[in-house]
């Protein structure tokens, strides 16, 4: 039996990674390695977590010892690292919570994987999940390449291309099989309502205001949370050691104009009269060092892997409102406690 250590399975993406391993693979040995901070939610996993194939492992991965005693443990073939303090509202608060667990966390990991797999690297493979953000910003036009110089402008993409460097320094330097992929802006179920799609979600079913930051002009490419899922099965099984892929959703979109489809697809769903959410659109201060634009190009992985999007972004949002709609209280349970703290000191009451 193959044993894949996932890091972050708590989380948003994680949930959707570990779910699909669990059910696709039932020969393989899930571990999801997860510090459950408040973005970490065992709930995500509730329709899975009694299968034989999966185990759940409550580990921080700033401790090195526990992370070395996780790999003792298990003897892992493979480790797919999404474990990461990943909000960059938060990132600008606290940077050091970032440099902790994104760049202590997969050096952790990285020193963990060298010496448990040191005398047979042959059939390992460390694949870490980082984002586009670590390019930093674009104009108009162009579309990030997998040869696009790295210039991380928040302290979030700042942690992230470090971690990234430190793969690609451990493969480098200690021959370590490592593949990376650099993902656009997620969306869908099971997304921590302190992100742009399912805040807005939450405010719009509460009827509490939209706070679109600075003139809302700022481009995102949306894509799938289980496309990006799909994607990660492919390059766990496919892509090539010291390899990096892009991946997008060729789906780009100013942040008001989005906001203003959610607001009509959520009045549809609501039967509340056309126009009632747009009015709840407020443009509050902008957030230091936005970045303006990212775009993916998204060409290697669709050429090399035969990887595409599955759904349309109509699709994907209309499921995405239907499922917060249906699991009201899953967002009442994150929504609670810490959250109305964090939700005060970003926006005021
Ligand atoms: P998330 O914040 O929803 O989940 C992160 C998970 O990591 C949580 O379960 C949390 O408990 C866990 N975690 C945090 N610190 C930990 C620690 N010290 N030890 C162990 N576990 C810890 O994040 P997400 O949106 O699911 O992102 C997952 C990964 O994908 C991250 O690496 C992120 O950088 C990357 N990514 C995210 C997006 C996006 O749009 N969300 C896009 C591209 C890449
Ligand atoms: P976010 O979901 O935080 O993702 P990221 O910053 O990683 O791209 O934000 C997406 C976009 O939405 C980004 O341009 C910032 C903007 N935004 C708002 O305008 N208001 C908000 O309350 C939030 C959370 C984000």
């Amino acid at each position: 039996m193959k044993t894949i250590l996932i890091t972050g399975g708590a989380g948003f993406i994680g949930s959707h990674v570990v779910r699909r391993f669990v059910k696709r693979y039932s020969d393989y040995r899930i571990i999801n390695v997860d510090a459950l901070t408040y973005a970490g939610n065992l709930e995500n996993l509730k329709d899975i977590d009694q299968r034989p194939n999966y185990q759940f492992e409550k580990v921080d991965i700033v401790d090195a010892n526990a992370v070395n005693a996780l790999f003792e443990k298990y003897n892992p073939e493979g480790v797919i690292h999404l474990a990461a303090e990943s909000h960059v509202d938060r990132s600008i608060t606290d940077p050091l919570a970032f440099v902790r667990t994104n760049v202590l966390g997969t050096v952790n990991l990285l020193n963990a994987a060298k010496a448990n797999w040191a005398d047979n690297l042959g059939n390992k493979r460390f694949y870490h999940i980082s984002t586009d953000e670590v390019y930093g910003t674009l104009g108009e036009e162009g579309l990030f390449m997998e040869t696009t110089a790295y210039q991380p402008n928040s302290p979030y993409s700042a942690s992230k291309a470090s971690s990234d460097h430190f793969v690609r320094a451990y493969g480098e330097t200690y021959e370590l099989p490592y593949v990376v992929t650099n993902c656009s802006n997620n969306y869908g179920p099971n997304h921590f309502p302190e992100k742009l799609i399912p805040l807005f979600i939450n405010n719009i079913v509460n009827m509490k205001p939209l706070p679109v930051y600075g003139d809302g002009n700022y481009t995102r490419d949306w894509l799938y949370v289980i496309d990006h899922a799909r994607a990660i099965d492919l390059v766990y099984h496919e892509g090539l050691n010291g390899e990096t892929y892009n991946i997008g959703g060729f789906n780009e979109w100013k942040n008001i104009d989005l906001v203003k489809v959610l607001c009509k697809l959520m009045d549809e769903k609501l039967g509340r009269p056309e126009g009632t959410s747009l009015g709840l659109i407020t443009y509050v201060k902008d957030r230091p060092g936005h970045d303006r634009r990212y775009a993916i190009d998204a060409t290697k992985i669709n050429e090399e892997l035969g990887w595409e999007p599955s759904v349309t972004f109509e699709e994907g949002l209309a499921e995405t409102i239907d499922w917060y709609l249906s699991n009201d209280e899953w967002l009442q349970n994150v929504t609670s406690g810490e959250y109305q703290q964090y939700y005060n000191d970003q926006y005021g009451k």
